[in-house]
């Protein structure tokens, strides 16, 4: 199989790793992919805002398989594009992609179907989102309707917060990304990410996992696009599993399809554990980043058969099976990340952190200069570490990060303390 995946961060480095795990591989590309790929496959570089160039390529070089990485691409119809043209894809069509692209749709979506969720309310302007706002006490949630890089979610503590976020949304702080938003009820638990993979009509779990989005330890600061993540998440016991299946991932799956829009990919829900039962914060249509990089190394199947099969609606009736070893990831990120990250910084001495046993290093924001690994993005490195627990996945971890010496670099020092802590009860 020939297979072309897209994209450049550490997630696309961890499906890369697991995708040459494939006996049935020949060849793999990855556009534009980064120093790390390069180091299992060819990284070609593409224009993917180009549907036609894509095509051409998958075309030129017989690609069997596309797998889309970034939700950016599966919101643009990249998906659509290759599928109508016969190449079987990885990732769910435009129309489906909804489900992270648009949050109004899915709230909708999840009330139609009594999907459990925080109640909420639309608006396309602010005098009326500010109206409605008079009714509400704090806190309350502002989210703008579409992508914005993890940014575009307000959780206001007061409803002068609350007003100023709508206002800032209307006035284009997100960009076309807010000119629709969702005021939601502000929902307090414990989060957990539930990963489904689906092919338009079956569905299996796939696995767990719970990150770290804000930059600071303790969970301080503003919040990344995640610093660090662990799975499995054991607070997601196997009955909390089926319900989430049952409540939240097949009736979304059904009514997808009711719509004539079948979900096919990674579906990924962002969960808050709240005393009533799971209920859905938001959809990711794509494996998360970080989280592909705790949950791909252990996958006891073979990805390419398994994407491969999900693309054409044949997932296998049973579930995809992983290790009971559990994996953590650090992320090492560049010096004043998120805001404006150090970049061009040299990094070292990545091979004695490689030479040790039960660690991956990804790539996720690095680039060769004259042959020197520099920084070249927020987040630069993640470091997995697999073990039997978490704690011990935890200090392998840690010991990996200080044999790396990158003066600019700085990662969080308390990356899976919730699962360290139920571990030592
Ligand atoms: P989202 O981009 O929708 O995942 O939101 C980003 C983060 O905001 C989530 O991971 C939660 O920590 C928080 N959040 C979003 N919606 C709610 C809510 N209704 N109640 C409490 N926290 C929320
Ligand atoms: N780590 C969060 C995400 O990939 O959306």
């Amino acid at each position: 199989m020939n297979i072309l995946l897209i994209g450049s961060g550490g997630r696309e480095h961890a499906i890369a790793n697991a995708l040459v795990k494939s006996p049935r591989l020949k060849q793999l590309f990855i556009s534009p992919g980064n120093p790390g790929t390069a180091q299992v496959g060819a990284n070609v570089s593409l224009d993917s805002s180009n549907h036609d160039a894509v095509r051409q390529f998958c075309q030129d070089h017989a690609i069997d398989l596309v797998a889309i990485g970034p939700e950016q691409l599966l919101i643009d119809g990249l998906s659509d594009a290759l599928v109508k043209a016969g190449i079987a894809v990885f990732g769910p069509s435009q129309a489906a992609a909804q489900l992270e692209g648009s949050k109004g749709f899915t709230k909708d979506l999840c009330r139609d179907n009594q999907i459990p969720t925080a109640d909420y309310a639309a608006f396309d302007n602010a005098s009326d989102a500010l109206a409605y706002l008079r009714t509400k006490s704090a806190p309350i949630v502002v989210k703008a309707d579409g992508v914005a890089a993890g940014k575009g979610v307000v959780v206001a503590m007061t409803l002068e917060e609350a007003q100023q976020a709508v206002n800032a949304m209307f006035a284009g702080a997100f960009g076309t990304a807010g000119t629709q938003i969702v005021i939601e009820e502000f929902l307090s638990g414990e989060e957990a990410s539930f990963f489904a993979i689906c092919d338009g009509v079956r569905a299996h779990p796939f696995a767990t996992a719970q990150d770290h989005k804000r930059v600071g330890d303790g969970d301080t600061g503003p919040n990344t696009g995640g610093m660090g993540a662990y799975s499995p998440a054991s607070i997601i016991s196997p009955a909390l599993s089926r319900q989430v299946m049952g409540e939240i991932i097949y009736p979304t799956l059904k009514a997808m399809q009711a719509r004539g829009a079948p979900f096919s990919g990674i579906l990924y829900a962002g969960l808050m554990l709240t005393k009533e039962g799971p209920k859905l914060i938001e959809y990711n249509v794509r494996f998360g980043d970080p989280e592909a990089q705790v949950i791909l190394p252990r996958l006891e199947e073979d990805l390419a058969s398994l994407m491969f099969d999900c693309a054409r609606g044949e997932l296998p009736i049973s579930p995809p099976r992983f290790s009971r070893h559990k994996a953590l990831t650090l992320v090492m990120a560049a010096q004043n990340y998120p805001d404006k990250p150090l970049i061009g910084t040299p990094i070292h001495n990545l091979e004695w952190a490689e030479a040790l046993a039960d660690i991956i290093i990804t790539h996720a924001g690095t680039r060769l200069e004259n042959g020197q690994l520099v920084a070249a993005g927020g987040r630069v490195l993640n470091i997995t570490a697999s073990a039997p627990t978490i704690c011990e996945a935890q200090k392998k971890a840690y010991a990996a990060a200080q044999k790396i010496d990158w003066k600019e670099g700085f990662y969080r020092h308390d990356i899976g303390w919730r699962e360290v802590l139920r571990e030592k009860v």
